[in-house]
């Protein structure tokens, strides 16, 4: 036990921010949570009002620091991906609310790029998902932006950025690469922002942070109190995969929240997808990058979500889990969860959710089983993809998010997907890797290369036989048929 040995993890999600405690074994010691607004200004769009992130961020952490039995060695930022903000450089206020990875307001430009060569140099596509398209937009949207972007009165930056910045009084704009390579403007190959995507995208240079390691001397901040080192940084998804302790190629983490990001490790080289996947980084450490295809599913928990919310069918998600179990294995429904549009490997921005296959007798307990069934199925979906990509089988899944936790669920994409399921000991992985981060930086935890010491099994799902998983994968596929656009 040194001294210094408690870390401080900041996830700053989609509709929560929340600061975790951990002591030196990397177990968790202290939770604070806030829920974050979001604003809807027009239909397909979506807006975060970055100083209210920052307060709740400032919060949580204050919280959590506050149960610190011993001095914290270091904080790991961890944030939503592709959420764009454009500040000033003077005095760190954004000239326009954070537009939220979720928003298709540039869909149409989006439409009009030329995808190869955007795919080829960020292993993305040029959809609106990803933050070059929303910049591009503050800057021609926002009176008097462009030309103070020119004159470098302005900075841009994602979550994590605009955090480092304000938490660090403005002294540093800087991001890690696994924020980078999420925003359509850094080549994935040669690790640098790409001149030429500069160039279609019309972004000055000038308002770019600098790229760092994921795990690095980011600076410090006094905001709690006492000088800190913030030393770890990462996409929510990458800390996840760190913090599930995928290390090896062949390696996959799926996380369960809003929507459902896999990551499947392939190591020191880019695969490019075949299979409308995406090619991101897994995390560069010590100037090295690994890499892993992903799949993004827009919708999981969100769905379970609107049964509740939405629909008023269940009161909790639990609920959920209970009467899916109930359901008469007779009844064939299908919940496409399209709510937004359809992620990978469609991305059909156009197709809307929609129930199928309902006769009179089907009813809560079928709709509930359809739309917890369709995580597994669109979990299946991305691992045809990655199989397809790869040429290998995917033989283990390790999984977290908050519908990690219904084990009727996990069997069920056990079943379907043919892989085993592993769900760990400490399912806030996203805020475990960025603390693993810190504790890496700060010389406390062994690196990727070493036998991990921060991840345990909680639970193993296996596959069972006759659950006629072909079949039923087939209709689904007949489901998404139906609602694409
Ligand atoms: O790419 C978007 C993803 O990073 C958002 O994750 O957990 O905030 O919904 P989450």
């Amino acid at each position: 036990m040194t001294g210094r040995n408690m870390l401080l993890a900041l996830d700053q999600g989609t509709t929560s921010t929340r600061a975790i405690l951990f002591d030196a074994g990397l177990a968790p010691v202290a939770v604070a949570q806030r829920e974050l607004p979001q604003h809807f200004p027009s239909p397909g769009w979506v807006e975060h009002d970055a100083e209210q992130i920052l307060a709740h961020a400032l919060e949580v952490m204050r919280q959590a620091a506050a149960a610190a039995q011993r001095p914290i060695a270091g904080i790991g930022i961890t944030n939503q991906r592709e959420t764009t903000v454009l500040w000033r450089r003077d005095t760190g206020q954004p000239v326009h609310r954070a537009i939220v990875w979720q928003d298709r307001r540039t869909a149409d430009f989006c439409a009009r790029l030329p995808a190869g060569m955007v795919t080829e140099r960020t292993g993305l596509l040029p959809d609106p998902y990803f933050s070059a398209g929303k910049l591009a937009w503050l800057l021609d949207n926002v009176p008097g932006a462009r030309a103070d972007a020119e004159a470098g009165r302005l900075c841009f930056g994602t979550i994590d950025s605009f955090l480092l910045f304000r938490l660090t009084e403005g002294r540093v704009h800087a991001t890690d690469a696994t924020n980078a390579c999420r925003t359509l403007l850094w080549n994935i190959h040669t690790g640098e922002w790409d001149e030429e995507l500069l160039r279609l995208f019309a972004i000055p240079r000038t308002i770019l942070p600098e790229v760092r390691d994921c795990a690095a001397e980011f600076g410090e901040t006094t905001a709690l109190g006492r000088p800190l080192p913030i030393r770890g940084m990462a996409g929510d998804q990458h800390a996840a995969t760190l913090g599930q302790a995928c290390f090896a190629p062949g390696m996959m983490k799926s996380t369960y929240g809003t929507g459902c990001f896999a990551l499947l490790v392939t190591g020191d080289q880019p695969v490019m997808s075949r299979h409308r996947l995406l090619t991101t980084l897994a995390w560069q450490l010590g100037g090295k990058r690994a890499y892993a295809l992903e799949g993004a599913i827009f919708n999981a928990g969100s769905t379970v979500q609107w049964l509740r919310d939405g629909l008023g069918i269940i009161a909790s998600a639990a609920e959920a889990t209970e009467l899916a179990a109930q359901a008469d294995p007779a009844q064939q429904v299908h919940l496409v969860p399209a709510f937004t549009g359809l992620g990978a490997p469609w991305w059909d921005a156009g197709a809307r959710a929609a129930i199928l296959g309902l006769t009179r007798g089907a009813g809560r307990a079928e709709i509930c089983r359809a739309a917890l069934e369709a995580v597994a199925f669109q979990t299946e979906d991305l691992l045809a993809a990655m199989r397809a990509d790869t040429g290998g089988p995917i033989t283990t899944i390790r999984v977290d998010g908050g519908m990690a936790n219904s084990d009727w669920t996990m069997q069920q994409l056990a079943d379907i997907t043919g892989a085993i399921v592993d769900r760990p000991t400490v399912t806030e992985t996203t805020a475990l890797g960025a603390a693993w981060l810190a504790g890496l930086q700060a010389g406390l935890l062994p690196g990727p290369e070493e036998a991990p010491t921060h991840w345990r099994l909680e639970r193993r799902f296996t596959p069972r036989s006759g659950t006629d998983a072909a079949a039923r994968h087939a209709a689904w596929l007949d489901a998404v048929r139906r609602v694409r656009s």
